[in-house]
């Protein structure tokens, strides 16, 4: 990458402010290429400079990818007048200025929501043209009639909508069954207003994966983890 000045690049990793970056270039903590650099408009490439930032390696990443188990009760934004947002949870380590969810759940809708700060990966997951899997289980108060079911695996009409053909399949026979769905496109409500059309209420609703990446088990509801660049890969196919 270009050349950028170093205050700057030290605070878009986040964990740091832009002052509190200036406050360690000027104590002398920051070396650039084994010379301490007390400038904080001295510029430098962290693809080609080794910058030592106390005594530790200064490992930039353009973007961070986070995975979160999204509770319930918070909303798909980065920041809200009222409500709790998926970013004001992300922890302070993964904390950056320009996060925002990559695609939304509900309110109530729990699960595997990426959070990011890379606009253009965002854009190509999220667009149509790319039909990225999303796949979700679905609680309900009672079996859904097979009539419905073969509406919704052949692509069923809501009122003046028609949704696509989508897979499903009983993933849990018990009082109150669960539905594992797989949609190929992210309408609005989509799984509630499939489920409103049928015999059956809709009781929760979890994403659990999106393309080849399922949601990490041992995330509590508000746990955070950072993805890998394999597990990156594996959110595009
Ligand atoms: N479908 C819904 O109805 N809600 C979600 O949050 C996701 C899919």
């Amino acid at each position: 990458m270009a050349k950028e000045r170093i205050d700057k690049l030290i605070a878009s990793q986040g964990m740091r402010s832009r002052s509190d970056a200036a406050k360690i270039i000027k104590s002398g903590k920051v070396c650039i290429n084994g010379a301490v650099i007390k400038s904080t408009s001295f510029k430098a490439d962290p693809d080609t400079d080794s910058i030592v930032i106390d005594g530790e390696r200064f490992a930039y990443k353009k973007f961070i990818y986070i995975m979160m188990n999204k509770p319930q009760g918070v909303v798909s934004a980065s920041r809200d007048p009222k409500e709790k947002t998926v970013v004001d949870l992300v922890p302070e380590e993964m904390k950056r200025p320009e996060l925002f969810p990559a695609g939304r759940l509900d309110k109530d809708t729990t699960g595997f929501v990426l959070i990011t700060d890379d606009g253009a990966f965002a854009h190509y997951i999220l667009s149509p043209k790319h039909h990225i899997d999303k796949t979700y289980l679905a609680t309900t108060d009672t079996i859904i009639d097979e009539s419905y079911l073969e509406q919704m695996r052949n692509g069923m009409a809501s009122g003046d909508e028609v949704f696509l053909p989508a897979q499903i399949e009983l993933y849990e026979n018990t009082d109150s069954p669960v539905y594992k769905i797989t949609l190929h496109e992210g309408k609005y409500h989509q799984i509630k207003r499939m489920i409103a059309a049928t015999n059956a209420t809709l009781l929760a609703l979890k994403r659990i994966s999106m393309g080849a990446l399922s949601l990490d088990g041992s995330l509590l509801p508000g746990e955070c983890k950072e993805l890998s660049d394999k597990e990156v890969a594996q959110l595009k196919s």
